[in-house]
């Protein structure tokens, strides 16, 4: 795709990347992504924001062909869908300078090797003049790394936050189109991505409260003309209290953890709880994160394997973990033949997560009346405990 312009001097130069599928060989992309990079003019000097992943430098080399000179590459983030052509940016241009944070130096220092001598650090609200543009550096540790930091173009009121706000979407529209599409790419995103960090987030939401923002060029997904959209989205994934919802990752290998799952969903709607089930052996990983963001409890289904929870149950309750969601309340239901130790191993596995452990269900074998009671005593505890809270 060609070079777009986003105002006066300044465009995107990016690269669409419509086929990818899997994003750090974990990550489903169902709807491919972008690594936007960004060109900017001012009347001395220029500079390019964040480049491309390698494997789409032919696209980024097609777009500087006609750009004789380039004097700063701005590095708002070290990873390598964003920073990984810089060295032959570098090369083509052998005075540009890198700007990045202290950290961000180091990083990129250590994974692309590039020699000290092509770093300009800056601090927490430093600028950069171009002559009739200026940048301004605000540092954001922890969206998703610790270098992070956030661009500024004061004249123009566009805000270069990288990865923050971004979203795995290959699309033509330069900005939001599909507000429904792009919100729910960005929620997979933020769930993939930024949820452990919410906090770190809160904090740099209200510093951003002190600029005029009129455009959010993110480096992943279409831009942001109207930033209200994505800002409010992301205030309320970071700061809303979960909902009065039930997340049930499960696996079945033989029908009785399934038929547990089938009777527990239908207790827990009839206590009026939402329920979000997921097949493992068939579900997208993203659509569990993301049901993640707002879910006040979580149930894991497992049937026993070799004594401890079924492999794909582990995987999930080890990324639930990582990913750090708000959940207040955990269970786990399934089977078993001749003994157990999935619940153990499986409350082992999920220090990170400070919610209360309720009661489990086991069944030995296909359960029996007295397994779908205990299961209808789970799903009115967790039906009490919403209420309790005043979740919605
Ligand atoms: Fe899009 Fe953290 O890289």
């Amino acid at each position: 795709m060609k070079a777009r312009q986003i105002s006066k001097n300044v465009h995107w130069i990016g690269a669409i990347d419509w086929d990818r599928r899997l994003f750090d060989a974990l990550i489903p992309l169902p709807d491919g992504t972008s690594y936007n990079s960004y060109l900017v003019h001012g009347s001395q000097k220029v500079a390019l924001i964040d480049t491309v992943d390698p494997s789409m430098l032919h696209v980024l080399t097609a777009h500087l062909e006609n750009v004789p000179a380039i004097d700063y590459v701005i590095v708002n983030h070290a990873e390598q869908d964003h920073a990984g052509s810089i060295p032959q940016v570098l090369e083509k241009y052998p005075d540009a300078k890198v700007v990045t944070t202290a950290k961000g130096r180091d990083l990129l220092m250590a994974l692309l090797l590039i020699p000290e001598g092509r770093f300009i650090t800056v601090n927490d609200g430093d600028t950069l003049s171009l002559g009739d543009k200026t940048l301004e550096f605000i540092h954001a540790p922890w969206v998703h790394w610790p270098e992070t930091m956030l661009t500024y173009l004061r004249e123009d009121k566009i805000l270069f936050p990288c990865d923050l706000f971004g979203s795995h979407l290959a699309t033509t529209d330069l900005c939001v189109a599909d507000e429904g599409q792009v919100y729910e790419a960005a929620k997979r995103y933020f769930a993939e991505i930024m949820m452990p960090f919410r906090t770190s987030i809160e904090k740099h939401l209200e510093k951003l409260n002190g600029y005029k923002i009129d455009i959010i060029a993110p480096s992943h997904g279409p831009l942001y003309n109207k930033p209200s959209f994505i800002i409010e989205a992301y205030r309320s994934w970071v700061s809303d209290p979960p909902k009065n919802i039930v997340v049930l990752p499960y696996i079945s290998m033989h029908g009785s953890t399934q038929k547990m799952v089938e009777h527990f969903v239908d207790a827990l709607v009839d206590k009026g709880v939402t329920v979000k089930q997921f097949n493992l052996a068939v579900t997208d990983i993203g659509k569990l994160a993301m049901a993640l963001v707002d879910a006040a409890t979580m149930v894991i289904g497992t049937p026993t394997v070799l004594i401890g929870p079924h492999p794909n149950i582990a995987h999930a309750a080890f990324l639930a973990n990582a990913l750090r969601p708000r959940l207040q309340f955990i269970s786990v239901i399934g089977s078993y033949g001749w003994g157990s130790k999935a619940v153990e191993q499986l409350t082992g596995m999920i220090p990170n997560l400070k919610a209360e452990v309720l009661i489990p269900v086991l069944s030995k074998g296909f359960p029996t009346e007295e397994v779908f009671k205990a299961l209808d005593n789970l799903a009115s505890t967790i039906a009490k405990k919403h209420k309790e809270q005043g979740l919605t």
